[in-house]
């Protein structure tokens, strides 16, 4: 939506001080853990933007909370699997000479919204080393959170998702719905269901600092039936835990990470 239209919809501008007071009413609490994910236009118009949406997130956290953001840079990955846009085949081993090695301070993030491109810019933020499905973290448990994060199976057992489960963090969805909740897929690499399928990953990193197309194992993860999956958890008894509200103008969702990983689990078990 373009900034001309989100000044027209909204009545007052949201501020750091208006945004703490609706993370707060929201259940957000100094000390927490939260990995956020979010769309800055859904919020109305923001004065500071993307700056002020982080300072609010920092302040209710406090000095004892860990903020922790998507940094995934999606375009560093198998050529031959890119759907938006697809390249030519040609193009392939093209990509796979040139394409610049992941820099977890040069390489920007991709499609995961102007708010976590601010924050993994700001000093004192650690990125984790995954050249696709990197994490950005701040506060006491940042590195916990983005250290050892292995190449293969990106987002399973040794990803910051799952030190995030060990921690008992949240997941907040600020104005964005479950099909951009992460925290699903690692459900996937935990659930055993019959479609599951183990593919071949490809990333430019650098090795002995030296450029070097990598390959690795991951498991084939789809986020399309997310949403559905985020609907039933919602209505189920393990969704009770859900707190909902308003920051600025966007619907967001408040949850224990656990409970939406765990019912997840259950459900491709069932369902997929
Ligand atoms: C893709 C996505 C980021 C798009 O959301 P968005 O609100 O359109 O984009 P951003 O958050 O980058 O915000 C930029 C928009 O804010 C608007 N904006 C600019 N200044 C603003 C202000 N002061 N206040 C409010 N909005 C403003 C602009 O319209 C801008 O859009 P433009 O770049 O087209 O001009 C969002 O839908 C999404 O999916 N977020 C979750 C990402 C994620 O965590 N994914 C994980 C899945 S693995």
């Amino acid at each position: 939506m373009s900034e001309d239209k989100i000044v027209k919809k909204t009545k007052m501008p949201a501020t750091i001080e208006s945004l703490q007071t609706d993370l707060r009413a929201l259940g957000v609490r100094p000390g927490m853990v939260v990995l956020v994910h979010s769309s800055l236009s859904a919020m109305g118009w923001v004065c500071g933007g993307a700056v002020a949406v982080v300072t609010a997130l920092q302040k209710v956290l406090g000095s004892t909370g860990t903020l922790v953001m998507p940094a995934h840079s999606s375009g560093l990955s198998e050529p031959s699997k890119w759907e938006s846009p697809p390249v030519p085949e040609s193009w392939w081993p093209v990509i796979r000479e040139n394409m610049p090695a992941y820099d977890p301070v040069l390489t920007p993030t991709r499609a995961m919204g102007i708010i976590a491109e601010t924050f993994r810019k700001q000093r004192g933020v650690l990125r984790s080393s995954h050249p696709l499905d990197s994490f950005c973290a701040c506060g006491p448990q940042a590195s916990y959170v983005v250290d050892d994060h292995s190449l293969s199976f990106g987002m399973g057992e040794h990803s910051p998702l799952a030190r995030i489960y060990d921690l008992h963090g949240f997941v907040l969805l600020l104005g964005v719905g479950y099909g951009n909740n992460t925290s699903m897929h690692l459900a996937e690499y935990r659930a055993n269901f019959s479609t599951k399928r183990i593919v071949q990953e490809g990333a430019p990193i650098f090795v002995s600092g030296s450029r070097t197309w990598a390959t690795f194992e991951d498991v084939d993860i789809d986020s399309s039936d997310f949403d559905r999956i985020g609907e039933d958890f919602f209505r189920s008894d393990a969704g009770q835990v859900v707190r909902q509200g308003k920051v600025g103008l966007a619907s967001c969702q408040l949850m224990p990470q656990r409970d939406v990983v765990d019912f997840t689990v259950d459900w491709l078990e069932e369902n997929r």
